[in-house]
């Protein structure tokens, strides 16, 4: 079957040959229609990421028909939950903990083989391609804004990389959650785009004085982030006395300085956030079929051109999520 895997070429990504998966027990086989990427796989595609095994098929998001596997599961469409042994505790991972696509083989191959533990059914209202953009981000999404962030109705937000594919469904979450949301980006564009979402207004990270026009808001109650680095401080400067500013990763690096003064006399509560417990993903799949949730994705890449399709997290008018089919 063909598959993409991560090689030690100079060009790390390879659409490869390899066997198709063979089940056993209570696993199933899927025939994978659609896939998607995510920033972990162009991490381990740049070599950061930790622990890369080389050979392994990448991916953590995909949607296909359960072909061999127990009986109440054959010729379903489903979706599977990329946590590899999340444990028992909903607070954290165990330290078994991994995601589907490294060090376990992912999504982005023709073929899966996964516990039958791990499935979901495709929620209806969504396209294969749509529901193959939903696991790993729509988890994430789903614990940093709705559970760490308390975002509901009446509470003021603010998503950062509103172009981004995990906050995408952060802004989507904060939207039927009824809270008023905010947003940064680099681009004027994907501002205009998040507000027909209904978003209430956006500043551009670009200009380095943003953050004065969102401190006109009155302070946020939660603050959704990806990017990391230095606007830390900015978020000091915009968060509502004890608010939260939940961070779920590191886009832009580590902050070079950190105002301890204003963290600690503002009693905010800087939180991290990293995909979310088995209950949560169940949670999250709930909340996208009541209110009818749709990823927004970017562009959709046939398998042949996967490279193209990693090389689309560099282009800064990319918005949602980068999809291959197989
Ligand atoms: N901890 C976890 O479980 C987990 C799960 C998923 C992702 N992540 C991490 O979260 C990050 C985002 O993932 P993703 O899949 O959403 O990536 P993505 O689709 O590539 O989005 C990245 C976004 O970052 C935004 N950005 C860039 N510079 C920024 C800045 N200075 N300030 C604010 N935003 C900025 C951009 O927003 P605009 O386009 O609007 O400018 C861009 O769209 C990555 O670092 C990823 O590794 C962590």
């Amino acid at each position: 079957m063909r598959a993409i895997t991560i090689t030690q070429e100079s060009e790390p990504i390879q659409l490869t040959e390899i066997s198709k998966p063979e089940i056993t027990g209570e696993e199933c086989l899927i025939k994978l229609s659609a896939c998607a990427l995510n920033r972990r796989d162009q991490w381990i595609r740049e070599g950061m990421y930790p622990g890369i095994q080389f050979g392994t098929v990448l991916g953590s998001d995909g949607c296909g028909i359960v072909e061999e596997g127990p009986s109440e599961w054959k010729g379903k469409e489903v979706i599977i939950n990329p946590n590899v042994e999340w444990g028992s505790n909903p607070d954290v991972q165990s330290s078994k903990y991994s995601v589907l696509g490294m060090p376990t083989d992912g999504t982005l191959a023709e073929y899966i083989k996964v516990p039958a533990h791990r499935l979901h059914e495709k929620p209806s209202h969504l396209t294969s391609e749509e529901a193959s953009a939903l696991p790993l981000a729509g988890l994430t999404a789903f614990r940093a804004t709705i559970k760490k962030g308390a975002v509901n109705a009446g509470k003021r937000v603010l998503v950062t990389g509103a172009g981004g594919g995990v906050s995408q469904l952060a802004i989507a979450f904060a939207i039927a959650s009824g809270a008023d949301v905010y947003v940064t980006s680099g681009s004027e564009e994907k501002i205009s785009r998040v507000k027909k979402m209904g978003v209430k207004g956006g500043f551009n990270y670009r200009d380095e004085k943003w953050f004065k026009a969102a401190m006109e808001l009155g302070g946020l109650d939660s603050i959704i982030d990806s990017a990391g680095g230095n606007q830390l401080n900015n978020y000091l400067k915009i968060i509502k006395p004890a608010g939260r500013i939940v961070m779920y990763g590191s886009t832009t690096g580590h902050p070079e300085k950190l105002d301890v003064f204003r963290l600690f006399w503002s009693q905010a509560q800087i939180m991290g956030s990293t995909m979310g417990s088995d209950d949560e993903f169940v949670e999250m799949l709930e909340w996208v079929t009541k209110h009818q949730i749709i990823p927004t994705v970017d562009k959709i890449f046939e398998a042949d051109q996967c490279i193209q399709a990693f090389d689309r997290f560099k282009e800064p008018d990319s918005f949602g999520k980068i999809v291959i089919r197989f």
